[in-house]
């Protein structure tokens, strides 16, 4: 434990925070130059080599040898470049012989047209350094991936481009968009396909198309012949389904070789059965074999104990089946990129999409990586070096905030005006929030000062205020609540609602999943003319502004001991439940420095040829607040929900943090209600499992959201 150094407020603080915010901007602000890849070898010269299926064997051949996949995905755009290498390590000292990745649309080619596969996005860098490190990659394009990421990884401007689009169809619109980008990217791909000299061994299409409604076979094949041109025999092609014969019925593509994928839990000689129904001959595959599992906001984490994943794979391992754990690591959704789904109800992800697999969120191997590791080796009769430990980690103590502005003060420009409300995509906006406002009509009469507040809908979730007073929550899961009764209305009020897009659906019939508010009537009485505030909070610049401007009001307040100290000192907030910006700064300990695990028998610095010594993770936990997304030296970590449960804390990469003495700097975006005292606390675990909304309120946990008063506990309510 290290001692807190808190600070607040300094001038220099301004200037640090407007070169942090420059240098270091989310993961969406990135992705402003066209940089489009050459097509080029990548380095790579071998020759004579080849990636193909046995029929007769019943197995993949690889240069003409049985090769049984030990497959572990990890998903590049949920793990910071700079820790690639020290992954993928990982998964090979577990025994794995391949790795798995998604490629993700959306963050590739965030406007139609603007491509990016730089820096955190260097897909070809990924695809080297897993080649480096001695595993073999198998690459899963889609175009549609599900992975629990916003829309499945498809870009939100197809719905801007055409709001009634069919996507993964015939859609003509669909598919001249998606072929534009697998030209882009197909041909980055191509020299490093295994046949080519490079080390990717299989290529996938589409995903799970067997539990999408659409069933289009015409438009599978003109996918599949789009991979061929690319591919032309150079890597096996290859779709996944669940492991039934209702998916594979409509995911099965002629010519592509099928595979199925199932859990621990399942029956593993019927679910190889359903691959054999399509697959007569080949080898046996689990495309995806699920090593934990996704949790959603307002659920108990969801994890899988470690002798239910052994029991599959030991039969796996004996059988010569080839697999692919889901995931071996799963990472973080940053920003803004975690998708939801939609059972009975709405369901957000959670930032963490830690998975309980067998490296944690961090990087960090468990019990679980172990048994797997000693499983392969059984099999295999030899282990790869010496297993990893885990990387210390840094606790700095609480880090004191101050409200530095209230929200609309990040407005990305003028504000647009409809008669009726507009969604996000019809505004051209991605994600973040959108501010809806209108006015009581002046000749309104309201019974009794009462009125009933109905939206045709709303996506996901609409905080209400009248006259900018909080008035209730408008909510898109569970509990469902599209209408609110609102007191002491009179003509002429501000109406308004605050709407977050809380991630688009990314599996099921739903993707097309736009967002914003509906209709909205007053005792049946429709409302017209809407202003529509974008705050999208993806501009560095802007959050910078921001914080600058604000900032210089700020009293100047140095070396605060402790947040105990903090209460005395600092003035009360009397806007606590207004949503804000708020504004703090920390510095490391002199002498902090990362001391990764070892990986290799000896220290293994995977961080490679930088000039400062790379600092420990942390995590930032947010008991205390109530929801909103936070920034640290520009970087969006995502979105916090601590009073929805179950994540906690959010993980914070250190190659995030600035070396002593200079200033971090920490953006809270509170959209509900601020603690008393706002300070977020750099811890040295995570947590992940803490108090669910209804569990946690009890009787009230359904109750209606009424006005929240300043100083009042925070509503445990869910939603
Ligand atoms: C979205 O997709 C669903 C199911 O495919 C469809 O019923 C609905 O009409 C679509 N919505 C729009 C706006 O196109
Ligand atoms: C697995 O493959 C090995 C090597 O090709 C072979 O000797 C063995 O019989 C196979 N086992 C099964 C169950 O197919
Ligand atoms: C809102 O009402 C207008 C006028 O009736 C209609 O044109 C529009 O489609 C409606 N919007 C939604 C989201 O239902
Ligand atoms: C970001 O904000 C700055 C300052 O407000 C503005 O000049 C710039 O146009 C914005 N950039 C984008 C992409 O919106
Ligand atoms: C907080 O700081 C004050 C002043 O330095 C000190 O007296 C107090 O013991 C500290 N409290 C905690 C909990 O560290």
């Amino acid at each position: 434990m290290v001692s807190p150094r808190v600070h607040l407020g300094a001038l220099q603080l301004l200037l640090q925070l407007l070169l942090q915010l420059l240098l270091l901007s989310s993961p969406r602000v990135g992705g402003n130059e066209v940089t489009v890849p050459e097509e080029e070898a990548g380095g790579y010269t071998r020759r004579s080599r080849s990636f193909v299926i046995d029929y007769e064997k019943d197995a993949f051949l690889k240069d003409g040898q049985p090769f049984q996949m030990l497959s572990g995905s990890l998903h590049y755009f949920r793990v910071p470049r700079i820790y690639w290498r020290d992954r993928l390590r990982k998964m090979r000292k577990a025994g794995l012989n391949t790795v798995a990745t998604y490629v993700e649309w959306s963050l590739h080619e965030p406007t139609p047209g603007r491509y990016d596969m730089t820096g955190e996005l260097n897909l070809a860098n990924f695809i080297q350094v897993a080649d480096e490190e001695g595993l073999l990659v198998n690459l899963r394009v889609g175009p549609y991936i599900c992975a629990e990421r916003d829309m499945g990884g498809l870009p939100p401007w197809l719905l801007s481009i055409k709001p009634d689009i069919k996507l993964r169809s015939s859609d003509p619109v669909f598919q001249r968009y998606a072929k534009r980008w697998l030209d882009v990217l197909m041909p980055l791909v191509r020299p490093r396909l295994y046949g080519n000299g490079g080390p990717i061994i299989l290529v996938q299409v589409e995903n799970e198309y067997g539990s999408y409604p659409a069933c289009d076979h015409a438009y599978l094949l003109w996918l599949r012949d789009e991979f061929r041109a690319h591919v032309r025999g150079a890597a096996v092609l290859y779709t996944t389904d669940g492991a039934g014969a209702s998916y594979l019925k409509c995911g099965k593509i002629p010519g592509v070789y099928a595979t199925v994928d199932f859990g621990a839990g399942s029956d593993v000689v019927q679910a190889f059965a359903s691959q054999r129904k399509v697959e007569p001959r080949g080898p046996l595959v689990n495309s995806e074999y699920y090593t934990g599992w996704l949790t959603h906001w307002a659920e108990k984490e969801q994890t899988v104990a470690t002798a239910d994943v052994l029991r599959n794979l030991r039969w796996m391992l004996a059988n010569n089946a080839s697999f692919n754990f889901y995931v071996f690591m799963g990472g973080s959704n940053f920003g803004f990129t975690a998708g939801a789904n939609f059972g009975s109800d709405f369901q957000p992800q959670l930032t963490s999409y830690d998975y309980d697999a067998p490296l944690t969120e961090a990087g960090d191997p468990t019990p679980k990586y172990f048994a797997i590791r000693d499983a392969i080796a059984e099999k295999t009769g030899r282990t790869v070096g010496t297993p990893p430990t885990a990387a210390a980690k840094l606790a700095l103590g609480p880090v004191l905030l101050q409200r530095a502005a209230d929200l609309q003060a990040l407005a990305a420009g003028p504000a647009a005006s409809a008669a009726f409300p507009r969604d996000f995509e019809q505004l051209h906006q991605a994600y973040g929030y959108v501010l809806y406002e209108t006015r009581v009509p002046d000749n309104f009469v309201a019974k009794k000062g009462k009125a009933v507040l109905m939206a045709s809908r709303i996506r996901d979730r609409g905080i209400v205020f009248l006259d900018q007073a909080r008035r209730g929550v408008l909510c898109r899961g569970k509990p469902h609540r599209i209408g609110l009764t609102l007191t002491g209305v009179s003509p002429g009020q501000r109406l308004s609602v605050l709407v977050e897009n809380q991630g688009r659906i990314n599996y099921g019939a739903r993707l097309n999943d736009s967002k914003g508010l509906g209709n909205v009537t007053l005792d049946g009485r429709p409302l017209r003319g809407w202003t529509m505030t974008q705050l999208p909070l993806n501009n560095a610049t802007r959050l910078d502004e921001l914080v600058r401007r604000a900032t210089r009001r700020l009293q100047r307040r140095q070396h605060i001991a402790n947040a105990t100290e903090a209460a005395d000192v600092l003035p009360r907030d009397p806007k606590r439940d207004v949503p804000g910006v708020y504004v703090g700064r920390f510095v490391v300990p002199p002498g902090t420095a990362a001391r990764p695990g070892s990986v290799d028998g000896d220290v293994f610095d995977p961080y490679g040829d930088r000039d400062t010594p790379p600092l420990p993770d942390t995590f930032v936990d947010t008991t205390g607040w109530g929801k909103g997304v936070m920034f640290v030296n520009g970087f969006n970590l995502g979105r916090y929900w601590p009073s929805e449960g179950p994540q906690l804390t959010l993980y914070l990469p250190g190659y995030l943090l600035r070396p002593h003495p200079q200033h971090n700097t920490l953006v809270v975006i509170e959209t509900d209600l601020a603690p008393e005292i706002p300070a977020m606390t750099l811890v040295d675990r995570p947590n992940l499992n803490g108090p669910l909304c209804a569990s946690a309120a009890g009787s009230t946990a359904n109750a209606p959201a009424g006005p929240s008063p300043s100083g009042g506990p925070v509503a445990r309510s869910c939603c």
